[in-house]
């Protein structure tokens, strides 16, 4: 026994430390063999010889169990060591992380709104009739609800198709003044070159107390200062035209940024570009949540629409393809 306790205290892993104890404690081993013939010894004899396997077989397992710990924690530090990663090493891979242009774009948006006092509000994606549609002035079967192809649940909700439900939720939820934008994703049945069945939009709603306080001439000012702030000096102009939520309501076109207002491919030869859609609200949308004695405007922009012209991208669909070789170059 004593050559065993020797093996234990010389053996170099634990493997070699599994094998020690098979020998011994093991269906074959020496002292399962010893224990197994206790059967032939008689009585007297099986008791004093018992007792001693018995302490025999505990120092034994002492001993195991000592080694073991010492083995394994020598093992243990051995593998860290092997295993440690420098983290100071120099790596050859350069591509770092980066905002996607959308929201690059968004984050530019956002920006200016806040410099002007606006609050950011959102919303639910999934809306009910009333908030898409019902209460900014667009009943059922209004012609002008096909301005918008809508993706419908079974129970009759629906994708939200702008961001406009938000500012009726805004306005159900709070009294005026309201200055806020809510920038968010928006849902249409549609798919093509300019198209996509999900994109950004920002809104924005201002709304004063007094039936007078807030007028076209605001929205006209804030509008152009905003795009002169996007894209540098451009010109604007205000084309009359047609939202149920609005009155009088508005298309805003800005100088083509590609050829200054030559006329190229981009702005299809007017030398305009199309970029909002805005309007001073209706009175209909103010009865809808119960305000009375108010004025305000709106404004409404698409964001891919901004970032394509803002960083020359032709395809929108570039945007949601993932293609690396694309957005690595918004680092
Ligand atoms: N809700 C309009 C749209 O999605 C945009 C808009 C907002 C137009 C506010 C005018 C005023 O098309």
């Amino acid at each position: 026994m004593e050559e065993i306790f020797s093996k234990i205290n010389q053996a170099k892993n634990t493997t070699e430390l599994e094998e020690i104890r098979i020998s011994v404690m093991g269906k074959k081993g020496s002292l399962t063999a010893k224990f197994a013939a206790l059967k032939n010894c008689d009585e007297a004899q099986k008791k004093t010889l018992a007792k001693e396997l018995n302490l025999l077989k505990m120092e034994f397992e002492k001993a195991l169990a000592n080694k073991k710990e010492e083995l394994s924690f020598k093992e243990l530090q051995e593998k860290l060591q092997a295993q440690k990663i420098d983290v100071s090493l120099f790596s050859s891979c350069s591509f770092k992380g980066s905002n996607h242009p959308i929201m690059l774009m968004l984050d530019r948006i956002v920006e200016y709104f806040l410099s002007m006092n606006f609050m950011i509000k959102t919303g639910p994606l999934v809306e009910d009739d009333f908030h898409n549609f019902e209460a900014l002035n667009l009943p059922k079967y209004h012609p002008a609800r096909d301005m918008q192809d809508t993706f419908y649940f079974k129970d009759g909700k629906l994708l939200r198709t702008h961001t406009s439900p938000v500012q009726i939720r805004t306005m159900e939820s709070q009294k005026p003044p309201i200055r806020m934008i809510c920038p968010g994703n928006v849902f249409r049945c549609d798919y093509d070159l300019t198209h996509t069945p999900m994109f950004h939009q920002v809104e924005g709603l201002v709304v004063e107390n007094g039936k007078d306080s807030v007028s076209f001439a605001n929205l006209k000012f804030i509008l152009e200062d905003f795009l002169k702030y996007m894209f540098g000096d451009v010109k604007v102009r205000f084309r009359s035209s047609y939202f149920p939520f609005t009155e009088p309501s508005a298309e805003v076109d800005m100088s083509c940024i590609f050829c200054k207002g030559e006329g190229c491919r981009v702005c299809s030869h007017t030398g305009w570009l199309e970029v909002l859609g805005c309007g001073c609200v209706s009175e209909n949308v103010f009865k809808a949540v119960g305000y009375e004695n108010v004025s305000g405007y709106a404004f409404g922009l698409g964001v891919e629409r901004f970032a394509m012209l803002a960083y020359s991208v032709p395809d929108l669909r570039a945007f949601f393809e993932s293609d690396l070789r694309i957005l690595e170059q918004f680092q």
